[in-house]
């Protein structure tokens, strides 16, 4: 049985992108291997430094996370900063992570250009905090979504330095994963390639958005003027909407609108109405456990705690040992 692990920030409501990139897979995984799934919370820091009820964000995710699927008794569902093995194997990682290499990574990039006046040292280090987060647990597969493929690489040159460094086989690569089939980009409604939490406002359909929501939204995305002759290429805003239904709706729905935009008969206002409400098709059920699983503070306390011991099970014995390969004489009993 291989080790799956994998997260998501507490930065705001889960959308679609974090369910079809992500957790549909947690979801399908959770059965046949041994899987951790949590909430970064200490990497909501590198961007959301002061947040208002750092809790509330944590506990949207955990609510959400159960909605979509996660089964606690099967997968172990935890919050990163209820295993602090985490952070010490963090710092060891650090060590042997280079600046030059940290300062190539795309999404640190990214953030230098979108928090110019807060480009902290875990911005800067937030690839070898999720290889710390990815090899705790030794894992060898992580379902992630596209846009984590550069982050992916690093962790394994992390383990990989690791192994060679300490001249041991501690940690085995971990790969992203996704049946055997291409990472998964799900597209924004503002005309962007990547729905994102932080996207412009519109952009991302949220799981627990409500149907009303969801149509307006998705009657406000971005379109062009239309084909003005058959056979007309389909520009970026388009193709999304093209895209988004291929995830949501059936085929046949789908081929429908193809055929009509190849024709240049497509009207873009009956094509969203469809879009809109095979979207919340799919998200009422889940909204729907959303507001269950909020009323009931008992079992969410009670299945953070759980997944808080079962992952520190696992986080301690990793630690104990990358102590004794590294030579650390601990002067105190081994707990
Ligand atoms: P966001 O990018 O909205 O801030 P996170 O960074 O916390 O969300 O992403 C959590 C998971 O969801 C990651 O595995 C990521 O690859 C996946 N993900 C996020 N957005 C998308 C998207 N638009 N398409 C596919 N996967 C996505
Ligand atoms: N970096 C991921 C994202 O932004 C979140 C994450 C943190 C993660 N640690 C991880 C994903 C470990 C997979 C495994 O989406």
């Amino acid at each position: 049985m291989e080790t799956v692990v994998s997260g998501i920030r507490s930065t705001g409501h889960l959308h679609l992108g974090n369910y079809f990139g992500a957790i549909k897979n947690f979801v399908k995984m959770q059965h046949q291997h041994r899987c951790y799934f949590f909430i970064a919370d200490y990497h909501s820091l590198t961007t959301h430094p002061t947040p208002d009820d750092l809790y509330r964000n944590v506990r949207q995710v955990l609510i959400e996370y159960l909605a979509a699927g996660i089964d606690p008794e099967v997968a172990t569902l935890y919050i990163q900063s209820d295993v602090p093995e985490v952070a010490e194997l963090y710092l060891l990682l650090n060590m042997n992570a280079y600046k030059g290499e940290l300062e190539r990574c795309t999404s640190f990039k990214d953030k230098v250009r979108t928090q110019p006046d807060n480009v902290n040292a875990g911005l800067l280090t937030y690839p070898v905090l999720m290889a710390a987060d990815i090899i705790i647990h030794k894992a060898t597969k992580v379902p992630v979504g596209k846009d984590q493929e550069q982050h992916m690489e690093m962790a394994r040159t992390f383990a990989n330095r690791f192994n060679r460094l300490y001249k041991t086989e501690c940690f085995p690569p971990p790969y992203a994963y996704n049946f055997d089939e291409a990472l998964v980009k799900v597209p924004g409604l503002d005309g962007s390639t990547k729905m994102g939490k932080s996207g412009a406002e519109g952009n991302a359909i949220f799981l627990a958005d409500e149907p009303a929501v969801i149509r307006k939204k998705v009657m406000r995305a971005t379109t062009d003027s239309g084909p003005s002759q058959p056979g007309e290429p389909v520009s970026q805003p388009i193709q999304n909407l093209f895209d988004l239904m291929g995830i949501v709706s059936d085929q046949g729905t789908l081929t429908h609108y193809q055929d009509a935009y190849k024709q240049g008969t497509i009207r873009y206002g009956d094509m969203k109405k469809q879009l809109a409400e095979d979207m919340i098709a799919f998200t009422a059920p889940v909204r729907e456990r959303i507001l269950a699983i909020d009323a009931d503070e008992n079992y969410l306390r009670k299945v953070a705690r759980m997944g808080a011991e079962k992952a520190r099970e696992s986080a301690r014995q990793t630690i104990r040992e990358v102590r004794e390969i590294i030579g650390f004489a601990s002067a105190l009993p081994v707990n």
